[in-house]
Formats: structure tokens, C-alpha cells, sequence
């Protein structure tokens, strides 16, 4: 019994692929790299535009349609479709002929042993392997189980899940549920192990990991956040502070600081942070850390506040910018000869953003400078908000504002890239291709290293920056005079 696995969407689905797989082979199903060799195809599927939705049906539809080609009587791949897209009862509907079983991620486990006894599935020689006390036992947090980690120098380790926010055009709350946080033990246990075996980047993954909190205790903080507001307004970021009781709550800020008291030369990084939950206690961890790396993803997604207010994102543009100032002096002051880099998301053509609005979007884009923004042009999606409006900016239109943003992008990217030049850094390498390696520095920016050297692929090496492109920095190995 073979199976693969097509995943799509972000780095959360890819890590929960990598949970995926170390289940299946703990049940003795073998990977395979060939689609045509597999008896199980696992669609781990993104919900968040349109555009990533039609791949999934195309490809399910791909491989049915090839199978009904073939005349022997060869059997049928199963099919499983989980991930974000798996609770969409049109979703279910469209591919009831195709898809074999349908479960949400977290019920991965739980689902594929009730539908393998219910079906009395046995593939070849295979049969699934469950202990009797388990087979009606629910299924254990999925988080927990220990994941088949793609790459050995850099890891996705997943903080919490889920979203409480309802963006009024996005479809994470629905199709992930609300948040839920890993216990901080389990998460550090998670690193050491990780480190042990040399892994070298520890990325930290939540759909908000910024309002990570995880409670021991049943009852949850009185002042700030969800469910306790008494005050009405705090400041942006100050949301997701809790009373910490003799530290037994723990928040991102703390959890950031539990991992950076593990011991060895490794960097952590985060994504994706929302800026209603960014506070000052984060901003200080940050700007104080050795091993926390110089970057922000901060997204904003629109300018006007008109617009952010429709989208539900609590806050204002200058609020949001504020933010970002306050983030810019704590790196001037705690790392004043550090190099830091800023990264968004956009939107561009939400319903009824008018060209006015639109230009709001490039003023924020222009005061903060940033290194990286990923543009999103509207994709109405069903089941929320923003899929009850009208969604009257054209497709042109919006390809226009996405053209145009991404050229004020080009400046500011290149500029930033530019204070590179001359500087000797640290880079993790990712990868060789040909006669380059390459890799990223601690803020973050991609490296492209011409050098004859041999094995770097997951080492930390001295660089001297030598060009600034737009979307990359080049430079030779740094070899001490
Ligand atoms: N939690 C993050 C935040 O607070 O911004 C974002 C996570 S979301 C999975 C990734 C990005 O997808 C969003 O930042 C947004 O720009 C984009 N996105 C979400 N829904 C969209 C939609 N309906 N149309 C276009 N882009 C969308
Ligand atoms: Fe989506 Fe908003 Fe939640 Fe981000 S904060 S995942 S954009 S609903
Ligand atoms: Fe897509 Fe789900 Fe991530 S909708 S972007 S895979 S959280």
C-alpha cells in the first residue's frame, strides 16, 4: 500500500502534511513520490482563492478521468480529501463520485480508522493496524503527533491553529475552526528534539500565532482579549496581553522567550501575526533576542479605513502604522546595527474599494518601505461576508492596482536590499542548484552564493553581500583576511 500526498495552500498545510505522512507510516503505508504508483492520494487542500480551489478539482478530476481511460480492470486509487476545503458541503457535493472520504484535518486520524473499518478496506496485502482498545476511542489532538519533517535544518512547528477573527473575506475561521494553542511543553519538547538532531531554524506556525495563549488553568484572564474586554479600546497589539498568574499562562511573547532559552546556535521565526495582536511586550522580545530573526510579516491588507473597517481587521491605517513605528525604534535601539526586514499582505479589489481607497493602500505601502508584500487580488468566498457583496471591481481592474503596487514594491525592495551591500552576514543555506547555493540571512532576505565548496546545504556560513537585486542579495563566502 503507497500513498502521496498533494498539499496546497500555506506553510500550515504543509506542515500538517508532514503530520499526514508520519501517520500513515505509522500504519506501514510507504511514501511515494509517483502519483501513478499510489493506491492513496491524500488532497491536503487551500481554500483561500478561487484560484486554489479549481487546482484541486482539476487534479481529482485529472486522475478519474485517466483511470476511465483505462480499459483493464486496474483498480481505482483511493481518494481522500482533507484540509481546508474538506467541510464545504459544495465542496463534498461537486466531488462525491471522485473523492473516496472527506475529513477536516484535525479529525484526521479518528476519520481514516472509521472509514477504513467501516469499509473493511483492504488494499493488496495491507490492512490498517489498530488496537482494539482504540478503535472507538476519539482521536488524539492531531498537533501531537510527531510530524515526518520535510527538511532537517529548518522546521515548521505549529503553535495553534484556527481563527477567531472573522476577516469578512477570508475562509480560516470556517475552515479551520477557532483557535486552539499546543500546550508550551509540548512545543519546547517539539524544539529540543528538533535540535538534537540538528535542525538549525525553528519556524513557529499559527493562522495568528501572535495570539498564541496557552492556559493550564481553566479560567481565563478577566482583562484584555476575547470573551473579557473591560476595557473597550486598548491600544493596537495590547489585545492578546493576559494576567499572567505566577506564570501560568503563557503567551507568544513568553513562549518566544522559553524557546530562546534552549541552548545552541539557532534561529526562530514566525508567521502569521496579525497586527491587532502585536504588543509592546512582543515588540521588546523581538528587538531583545539573539535568535529570533530581524523580520516582521505584518500584513495590512488595505489602507483605507473605510475598507479595513468592512473588512473587520480592528484596526485604522494609522494605527497600523504606529505599530510599525514602534517596531522600527525598538530595532534602532536594542539593534542599531542590525538589518531588519518588513513583509505584508495585501488585498487589492475588495468590494466597493473605489481607486481612491485603492491609493490608500500604496501611501501605507510607501511610509513603511516594505522588503515583501504577497498581493491578493478579491476572490469571493463563499460562506463569508464579503461573499454577500458585491464584488464590482473587474478583474482587470484589480490585475491594474496589483501591477501598480508591486512597482512602488520594486523601489522599496530594492532600496532596502541596497544597506546590504558590502556587509558580512550569517546565512543559513537552503539549497545548491547548480554552481549556486542558496539561502536566507537573519532578517530574512534570499542570498544566492556562487562558491565551489562542497555540503553547505543546511550550515550556517560567513557571507560578504556583493549585489542587491530587487528580490535577492548575491555575495561570495567570507573568508577572514
Ligand atoms: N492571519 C493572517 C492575517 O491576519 O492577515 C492571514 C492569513 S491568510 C491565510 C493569508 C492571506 O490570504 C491573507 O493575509 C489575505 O491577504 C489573503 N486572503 C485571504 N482571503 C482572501 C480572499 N478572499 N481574497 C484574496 N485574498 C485573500
Ligand atoms: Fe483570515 Fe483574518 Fe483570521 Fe487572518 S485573521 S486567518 S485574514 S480571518
Ligand atoms: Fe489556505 Fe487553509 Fe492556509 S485556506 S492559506 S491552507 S489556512
Amino acid at each position: 500500500m503507497k500513498y502521496h500526498i498533494k498539499t496546497f495552500g500555506c506553510q500550515m498545510n504543509i506542515s500538517d502534511s508532514e503530520r499526514i505522512a508520519s501517520f500513515l507510516e505509522s500504519q506501514k503505508i510507504k511514501p511515494t513520490e509517483e502519483i501513478t504508483k499510489a493506491d492513496l492520494v491524500i488532497f491536503n487542500t487551500c481554500g483561500i482563492r478561487q484560484m486554489a480551489e479549481d487546482r484541486v478539482y482539476g487534479q481529482i478530476h485529472n486522475i478519474r478521468k485517466q483511470e476511465s481511460m483505462i480499459n483493464d480492470q486496474q483498480k481505482k486509487k483511493t481518494i481522500i480529501l482533507t484540509g481546508c476545503l474538506a467541510n464545504r458541503k459544495d465542496v463534498q457535493r461537486r466531488l462525491k463520485n471522485k473523492v473516496d472520504l472527506f475529513c477536516e484535518i484535525k479529525d484526521f486520524q479518528k476519520e481514516f480508522r472509521n472509514w477504513i473499518i467501516g469499509n473493511y478496506l483492504e488494499i493488496g496485502n495491507w490492512k490498517l493496524e489498530i488496537p482494539a482498545q482504540q478503535k472507538n476511542t476519539p482521536c488524539s489532538d492531531y498537533l501531537s503527533i510527531n510530524p515526518k519533517y520535510n527538511n532537517s535544518h529548518s522546521a515548521f512547528v505549529p503553535v495553534m491553529t484556527g481563527c477567531n477573527n472573522f476577516c469578512s473575506y477570508c475562509v480560516v475561521p470556517y475552515a479551520r475552526g477557532r483557535e486552539v494553542s499546543r500546550p508550551s511543553k509540548e512545543i519546547i519538547m517539539e524544539i529540543k528534539n528538533l535540535l538534537k538532531n540538528g535542525c538549525k531554524e525553528i519556524i513557529l506556525l499559527g493562522q495568528n500565532v501572535n495570539s498564541y495563549q496557552h492556559m493550564p488553568s481553566p479560567q481565563p484572564s478577566p482583562d484584555y482579549g476575547r470573551g473579557g474586554n473591560s476595557n473597550p479600546s486598548p491600544p493596537l497589539g495590547e489585545m492578546s496581553r493576559t494576567r499572567d498568574r505566577e506564570g501560568d499562562v503563557v503567551n507568544f511573547p513568553k513562549l518566544l522567550q522559553l524557546i530562546e532559552k534552549i541552548p545552541g546556535h539557532f534561529w526562530i521565526s514566525f508567521m502569521s501575526s496579525h497586527p491587532k495582536d502585536f504588543s509592546s511586550e512582543l515588540i521588546e522580545t523581538i528587538a531583545k533576542s539573539k535568535k529570533i530573526c530581524e523580520h516582521i510579516h505584518l500584513p495590512l491588507q488595505a489602507g483605507d479605513d473605510k475598507i479595513l473597517l468592512a473588512m473587520n481587521r480592528k484596526y485604522t491605517a494609522k494605527k497600523y502604522l504606529n505599530l510599525v513605528a514602534k517596531i522600527k525604534s525598538a530595532f534602532a535601539k536594542y539593534k542599531p546595527n542590525k538589518l531588519y526586514s518588513i513583509t505584508t499582505d495585501i488585498i487589492v479589489g475588495f468590494p466597493g474599494e473605489t481607486k481612491k481607497q485603492f491609493l490608500e493602500s500604496a501611501c501605507v505601502m510607501k511610509k513603511v518601505g516594505y522588503d515583501l508584500v504577497y498581493f491578493g487580488q478579491f476572490s469571493p468566498r463563499p460562506g463569508t461576508v464579503a461573499f454577500k457583496m458585491k464584488d464590482n471591481v473587474s478583474k482587470i481592474e484589480k490585475k491594474k492596482r496589483e501591477f501598480f503596487l508591486n512597482e512602488i514594491l520594486k523601489e522599496t525592495a530594492l532600496g532596502n536590499n541596497q544597506k546590504y551591500l558590502g556587509k558580512i552576514l550569517e546565512v543559513l543555506i537552503d539549497k545548491k542548484e547548480g554552481a549556486n547555493y542558496f539561502g536566507r540571512t537573519h532578517s530574512l532576505k534570499n542570498v544566492k552564493i556562487i562558491s565551489t565548496q562542497k555540503n553547505l546545504v543546511g550550515k550556517f556560513v560567513k557571507v560578504k553581500i556583493t549585489k542587491a537585486n530587487i528580490w535577492n542579495l548575491e555575495a561570495s563566502l567570507y573568508i577572514k583576511p
